[in-house]
């Protein structure tokens, strides 16, 4: 026999929870001739059970339930389905403790967050001490930090050799320049990469031109051809962010992006940007859309993963409008322009194949050019002309 103070603390329990649990009856001390009460073996092992039963998320009343066999089916079922959803949730938080421990990929967690809080990611990826362009990279590219050094080598060892960095031509471009309304005197070009599309523009116009990207390398090449055709006094480079453009309010009448503005995403670009032009400017840009409402599943899950942000052009076009500028025109980026891109960019995958074996950024580079040659159509590129009202 237990007196309850021994009961207590064998089962672990309180002496006022010993009590309830006896008002309940669960438990039935005697009372002894010297009016304290005992319990015997029984009760303890009815306790223990009771909290068995108790660690499977049953509340006490459904434990007695349970212990008289009148418990309903359908409440273990959902007492069942809620713990599961509660491993479900411990399971992640262990893979992000351990993904922030470097032990494993953090990859997918990445992908929610930059989801479901973009802003947030990239401040909270700042705070970890990842510089801007880390921060985004990581957002856009490789969305793994612990892989990330060693993927970003990867991949610029890839990209660097290439002309172009993005699907366009020469005729696409010009296409968008003659459907501006107007002359434009002042141009900035956001993410211009090697230069393509700054030299076309300034072959196409007399405007002043500023050529910005956060690649130092690739400003260079900018650089060079500017003197190779004694542009430097109407085009100039600037090594800045694409969110940190800091040239004043009301300056340009065009903004010139291509496949650039996604890397801060679309929304975000049309918001921050529409100040640095003047009154009736233009922000021209062009971004991945969906062409067709149904495409394949390959399709669907590449771009969940590497642009989640992926729209229609419908979406983009309310977007536009929503953020305060009339569409004025828009259309698909040639197949011409695709095949620029990725012809050479499949030839520079071979030549780099033998030193770059294992690499996971060679092998997402790869994945994606096929996806570009078995299902280019259902996805493209789209250029999209808008005024600031
Ligand atoms: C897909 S490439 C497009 C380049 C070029 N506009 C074209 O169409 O060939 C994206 C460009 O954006 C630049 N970029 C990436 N993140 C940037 C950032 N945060 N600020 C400015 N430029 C950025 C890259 O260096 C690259 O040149």
């Amino acid at each position: 026999m237990y007196l309850i103070s021994e009961l207590a603390s064998l089962v672990g329990l309180s002496r006022t929870t010993l009590l309830y649990y006896e008002k309940l009856n669960l438990i039935s001390g005697k009372r002894l001739e010297n009016g304290y009460r005992a319990y015997s073996e029984r009760d303890l092992q009815q306790v223990r059970l009771v909290q068995q039963l108790q660690s499977g998320g049953l509340t006490l009343a459904e434990c007695k339930s349970c212990l008289e066999s009148k418990l309903d089916r359908s409440v273990l079922k959902f007492r069942y389905e809620e713990l599961e959803q509660d491993i479900e949730r411990k399971q992640k938080s262990l893979a992000l403790l351990s993904s922030l421990l470097g032990e494993n990929s953090s990859k997918s967690w990445h992908q929610t967050l930059a989801e479901v809080a973009p802003d947030a990611h990239i401040d909270w990826l700042k705070v970890q001490g990842f510089d801007e362009k880390q921060a985004l990279r990581i957002k856009w590219l490789s969305k793994d930090m612990n892989e990330h050094d060693k993927y970003m080598q990867d991949f610029m060892s890839v990209f660097e050799a290439l002309e172009s960095w993005g699907p366009n031509s020469e005729a696409d471009t010009s296409r968008a320049y003659e459907l501006l309304s107007t002359n434009p005197e002042k141009i900035l070009e956001v993410g211009c990469g090697k230069g393509n599309s700054t030299m076309l523009l300034a072959k196409l116009s007399s405007a002043e031109i500023v050529a910005t990207d956060n690649e130092q390398n690739a400003l260079d090449k900018v650089e060079e051809k500017i003197k190779q055709n004694n542009l430097s006094e109407r085009v100039s480079t600037k090594c800045i962010s694409m969110t940190e453009l800091d040239f004043g309010l009301e300056k340009f009448d065009v903004i010139w992006a291509e496949a650039s503005a996604y890397v801060m995403g679309i929304e975000n670009a049309l918001k921050k940007w529409k100040s640095l032009l003047k009154d009736d400017g233009t922000l021209v840009f062009s971004d991945l859309v969906w062409l067709i409402d149904d495409p394949s599943q390959e399709a669907i899950d590449h771009w969940k993963s590497d642009y989640p942000d992926l729209q229609s052009v419908d979406t983009r076009r309310s977007q536009i409008e929503k953020a305060g500028y009339e569409l004025q025109h828009t259309f698909t980026v040639s197949e011409q322009a695709w095949r620029s891109y990725y012809e050479p960019l499949e030839q520079r995958l071979k030549e780099v194949a033998s030193k770059m074996v294992g690499s996971q950024a060679v092998m997402d580079i790869h994945k994606e050019v096929d996806l570009y040659k078995s299902s280019l159509g259902e996805f493209g590129y789209q250029f999209f002309i808008a005024k600031k009202l």
